[in-house]
């Protein structure tokens, strides 16, 4: 049997704004996801540059990072069995256009930047990202 992965998920700032906090973390843990941790926080665009550098080449990248520091964001631990693969298969794709039916971008997504949910896209990510909000 394979071991327990964990993964790091971010609800960003419009789905935050939204309420829709509660309904994300409910459509985590009935897709055999546990929340091992959360925290509400509203980070600097310093924090969410640093965060989102493997995106400082793209021409998007300012944006994304004055977007994540615009308003509070709830991070989460999740933690399963292939944790970070379930998780994006949750979320759905990047652009809520694109997303399947029943994921979390395509219920709630509004654009490719208030697409509501950050995931780790891999294990090693994942693990460099928790660091990022939980380690002291
Ligand atoms: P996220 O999973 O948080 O990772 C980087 C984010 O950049 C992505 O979700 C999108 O919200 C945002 N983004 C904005 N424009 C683009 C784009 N053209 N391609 C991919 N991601 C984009």
């Amino acid at each position: 049997m394979s071991e327990a992965e964990q993964t790091l998920s971010i609800i960003k700032p419009d789905a935050v704004e939204r309420n829709l906090t509660e309904k994300i973390k409910d459509i985590f843990t009935q897709n055999n996801l546990k929340i091992k941790d959360s925290k509400k926080i509203h980070i600097t665009k310093d924090e969410a540059a640093e965060f989102y550098k493997v995106h400082q080449a793209k021409p998007f990248y300012n944006e994304l990072c004055s977007y994540l520091s615009s308003g509070p964001i709830v991070a989460m631990i999740l933690e399963g069995k292939d944790a970070v693969i379930l998780n994006r298969k949750i979320m759905g794709a990047t652009d809520p256009k694109n997303a399947e039916d029943n994921t979390i971008r395509k219920l709630f997504g509004i654009s490719i930047d208030k697409n509501s949910v950050h995931g780790s896209d891999s294990a090693e990510n994942a693990k460099k990202e928790i660091d990022f909000f939980f380690k002291n």
